[in-house]
């Protein structure tokens, strides 16, 4: 329903009122993963999609499961082993893509199954291929089809802000007398800007009476930087589901950014007529951190939110100001987003009971089995760096679930020998499955050398296109994290990897970006296979 602006509420009086919760739809397993490089293997979706129920996301959308088997079994998986959540599934309007995902939400506590089809010219011109009458007759069948399998269906217009609008109401209408649940207007391309996309909302709400009974959804990317600012303008008008991704990633310049929508709510609460989320805002660093992690992309350093200098203050004016009354320079607590500074330092001499209860200071609870696994690296890394904060337990942690994670392929042995006056050259043993695979090489410099041995031992061809190793915490000891955004056999992945060594850490990080080209590959084979 079109939402008329009213006077300003108290943060008190705006808490709570159901009609003004903006449900939180978050695709960065989906939207997300298809920023280039990024590959999510089923064990990563699972731990992302525990730290999104963690974070009071309202449904997470796992992937899109007709494109690959890995695809339907993330989803499946994260359907199966995360409660708490709404899990969604997206599928093109036809019967294939429906029912495969069904079949892949099945087992979500509550399940969803989110069927799209473009309604712009460009888009059935070129892409589809079909004219208007076909394309309404593909979502009112699509929809459904969803509807015999699920209560809850979400359809989207595909490229609605650069559509005709007479035909979004006519797509819309029937969707929702088809049985849809929840309407999502896209701005695929990120091209609307907020007064227009307000525009064409009110005018669908005139146009379509019975878009006031179902959900209004707003999806916007950020190719012009205005995909937040389109979303909220999008919520003022009526919308009450903001599709997001954590740390704003997503396909091009990526989707409106989760952390960002769930603080302007927080911090702007008093002016925006009571509008709330379920969003435990101090979770908000951890996830951004996982995610980051996982996918390989790091956060720019000055992001809103969880950029690293968001709550840092380097001109000594500010830090003065800060220091006599935070208000001074700060809109925002850095403890709300989960910033707390923390006390935690393990030693070599930690025991395995210190380690857990560190953990779960953090926030983590571990099975008896990944504990021991944790504990093990952690005596590994400690022996060798002696202090281990905070940050590089997480770190640490996060490596250790990503090693649980990968199939088959692991670096066993890397040893180099060189100088300034010799050619680099890298030893590796790999273990792929039950083949332990040895290979030497000289390179232009360690990282190449690294690279081009491990292309021997497994038989590939990388090219580096991105490379870059940091510190997880200050000082000589720090771990180190190196990030890989490479082209292999014609595919660009991405790696990561922490360690105290960092060169070993960029033969993981490599290592790693092989293993999910050739993931991607086994998909596409498979789904050609299934006729996709
Ligand atoms: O941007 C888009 O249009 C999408 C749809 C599939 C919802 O991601
Ligand atoms: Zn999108």
């Amino acid at each position: 329903m079109p939402i008329e602006k009213e006077p300003s509420m108290t943060a008190d009086e705006a808490s709570g009122r159901p009609e003004d919760r903006v449900y939180i739809f978050d695709t960065t397993l989906r939207d997300g993963e298809q920023s280039p490089g990024i590959h999510l293997s089923t064990h990563d979706k699972v731990e992302i999609g525990h730290q999104l129920a963690r974070l009071g996301v309202d449904i997470v959308e796992a992937g899109f499961p007709i494109t690959s088997p890995g695809d339907f079994e993330g989803v499946r998986a994260l359907s199966e082993e995360v409660s708490g959540i709404t899990v969604a599934a997206l599928a093109r309007a036809n019967e294939k893509d429906v029912t495969r995902a069904g079949a892949a939400v099945e087992p979500a506590e509550r399940p969803r199954i989110h069927t799209f089809i473009a309604t712009s010219d460009i888009h059935l011109a070129h892409k589809l291929r079909m004219d208007r009458a076909q394309v309404l007759a593909a979502a009112v069948d699509a929809v459904r089809l969803a509807r015999s399998i699920v209560e809850d269906v979400e359809f989207s217009c595909e490229d609605a802000t650069r559509s005709d609008r007479e035909f979004v109401a006519e797509v819309v209408g029937a969707a929702i007398e088809a049985g849809a649940t929840t309407i999502n207007i896209p701005d695929t391309v990120g091209y609307t800007m907020p007064t227009e996309f307000q525009s064409f909302l009110l005018e669908l709400y005139e146009r379509v009476p019975a878009l006031s009974d179902v959900t209004l959804s707003v999806h916007c990317h950020n190719d012009l930087g205005l995909a937040v600012a389109n979303s909220l303008a999008g919520v003022h008008v009526g919308a009450r589901q903001v599709e997001c991704c954590v740390n704003g990633i997503g396909e091009r310049a990526g989707n409106a950014s989760l952390e960002e929508i769930a603080m302007i709510l927080r911090t702007r609460a008093e002016d925006l007529n009571g509008l709330w989320s379920g969003i435990e805002t101090t979770e908000i660093t951890r996830a951004s951190r996982l995610i980051s992690r996982l996918t390989g992309y790091p956060v720019q350093p000055n992001k809103a939110i969880v950029g690293r200098n968001a709550f840092a203050h380097e001109a000594g004016i500010h830090q003065h100001g800060v220091l006599r009354n935070p208000l001074t320079y700060e809109i925002m607590d850095a403890t709300s987003v989960g910033l707390a500074q923390s006390s935690i330092v393990l030693g070599k001499h930690s025991g395995r009971h210190a380690l857990q209860n560190a953990l779960s200071e953090l926030g983590y609870e571990l099975e008896r089995d990944e504990l021991d696994a944790v504990f093990v690296r952690f005596k590994e890394v400690a022996d060798k760096k002696g202090r281990l904060s905070a940050a590089d337990l997480e770190a640490l942690l996060g490596e250790e679930m990503r090693a649980e994670g990968v199939d088959g392929m692991r670096l066993e042995q890397l040893s180099f020998s060189g100088g300034s006056q010799e050619t680099p050259t890298a030893r590796v043993v790999v273990i792929d499955d039950d083949a332990r695979l040895e290979a030497e090489a000289a390179g232009d410099g360690p990282v190449d050398a690294l690279m081009k041995a491990i292309d021997a031992a497994l038989g590939t061809t990388g090219t580096l296109l991105e490379y870059a190793v940091s510190a997880i915490t200050s000082g000589k000891d720090a771990l180190g994290e190196a990030r890989v955004v490479c082209d292999v056999n014609g595919r660009t992945v991405a790696g990561q990897s922490v360690s105290t060594d960092v060169l070993e850490a960029s033969a993981v990080a490599y290592l790693r970006a092989v293993d999910a080209s050739r993931t991607i590959a086994e998909g596409e084979a498979e789904a050609v296979a299934g006729g996709v």
